[in-house]
């Protein structure tokens, strides 16, 4: 390494108190500026050139490392997350990465669950794909490793739904440090430590298609969407799915129904019900729900998809408005008087482990697009209101 260290800072915030001022805040990670340098987001080309510089509340002619400043710029758009830095020398950016982890939460890492991760001054979703090992603290051995728990340290794969400027911490704890925080409580999770970005970060390429979803869709004039139902087993999912898509075959649409039963005969069969089970269940189907909306159909998805994270996760996919959560309500009790399948029974009997409702969670969502109670309602007024909120709220 030669010469200085080129100029990082993660926006913490834009300050606008009025029209004739803007202020992009932060503290500088590493490297110097100075009036009339040129500064560029990582990620992307639009620069522009430094024209003020405020610290500890007076006007500067330069600042450096770990220095609190805001800076004025010559009209750029900027935003919390972005890491400002000079053109020439931009950091790198990625989405994929290997990275140690510190397990703080006191629930264990599942993969391929959604996570936030806070990298920078930067906050987004994405998940551990596979963890590599774990590391034995006294011996230093790679241990395999399923899941990592409390106080464990493993190396893992990580993948963010959008790539974020960083570095490898051994050069720079500002952008190579990072958090990972559970969806549903943003509690800390793990304290994590970029090692490198995964080569098929940058080797793997979006294709963008000839024919697109809005093509698709418009052959078949209509807008795609997920209906997506989670409730406790035997709360009438299905059924009301099974109504909802008569009904709009019958209106015309071009739909698909994705239920969870019948994907665990094939795509799933390996998959059992613990919580990763689960986790990995619902994040298949969710995928194949949305090449399904790329293809401009409209998805029903019929899944108990117990947690909430999860259930976020596959709202993500798909672009605002898409995706409709359906809550089927049916208390538990009223599950397990109806008990169609006789599997309450059995799980009361312990001859079934976790079970949803019984030895297994259900969480609730906290803002369905729809939220069906379904004691002493029909199934067929039911699946009205959800074929009137899909026409009006998407069609
Ligand atoms: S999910 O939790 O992973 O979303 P999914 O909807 O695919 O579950 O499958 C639930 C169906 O599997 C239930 O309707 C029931 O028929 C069956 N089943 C078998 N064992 C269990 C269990 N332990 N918990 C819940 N459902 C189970």
């Amino acid at each position: 390494p030669t010469g200085p260290a080129p100029f990082r800072m993660p926006v913490q915030w834009v300050n606008r108190p009025g029209p004739d001022f803007r202020g992009v805040c932060g503290t500088i990670a590493a490297g110097r500026v100075a009036l009339g340098d040129m500064l560029a987001p990582a990620g992307r080309t639009t620069q522009a050139a430094v024209r003020r510089i405020i610290a500890s509340g007076t006007d500067q002619a330069s600042a450096g490392p770990g220095q609190a400043v805001t800076l004025v710029l010559d009209g750029i758009d900027v935003s919390r997350g972005d890491v400002l830095a000079g053109p020439d020398v931009p950091p790198d950016t990625a989405d994929q990465f290997q990275a140690h982890l510190i397990w703080t939460g006191d629930k264990p890492l599942i993969t391929g669950r959604a996570y936030l991760f806070k990298i920078g001054t930067a906050t987004v979703p994405g998940t551990v794909t596979r963890i590599r090992h774990r590391l034995d603290v006294n011996t230093g051995a790679k241990l395999d490793a399923p899941q990592l728990a409390l106080n464990d340290i493993g190396v893992v794969n990580i993948a963010l739904q959008s790539p974020v400027a960083y570095a490898p911490y051994r050069d720079s704890r500002a952008l190579g440090a990072f958090i990972m925080m559970d969806r549903a409580t943003n509690a800390t999770a793990a304290a994590g430590m970029v090692d490198y970005a995964l080569a098929r970060a940058a080797n793997l390429h979006w294709q963008a298609t000839a024919v697109d979803k809005a093509a698709r869709a418009a052959l078949k004039r209509q807008r795609p969407a997920i209906l997506w139902f989670t409730g406790l087993s035997g709360a009438g999912k299905t059924t009301i799915a099974n109504l909802v898509e008569a009904r709009l075959l019958a209106l015309g649409l071009h739909t698909a129904l994705l239920d969870g039963d019948n994907l665990r005969h094939g795509l799933n069969k390996d998959l059992g019900f613990t919580e990763a089970d689960r986790v990995e269940n619902v994040r298949r189907t969710a995928h194949i729900a949305t090449l399904m909306v790329d293809a401009g159909l409209v998805v029903l998805v019929s899944l108990i998809s117990p947690y909430r994270a999860d259930r976020a996760m596959a709202r993500e996919l798909v672009a605002p408005g898409e995706f409709l959560e359906v809550f089927v309500d049916t208390p538990l009790d009223e599950c397990c008087r109806r008990d169609v399948k006789g599997l309450y029974a059995k799980a009361d009997a312990g001859l079934i482990r976790n079970f949803t409702g019984i030895s297994a969670p259900y969480e609730p969502p906290a803002a369905p697009e729809l939220h069906l109670q379904t004691a002493g309602q029909a199934p067929e007024a039911l699946a009205g209101r959800v074929v009137a909120r899909l026409m009006d709220g998407v069609g």
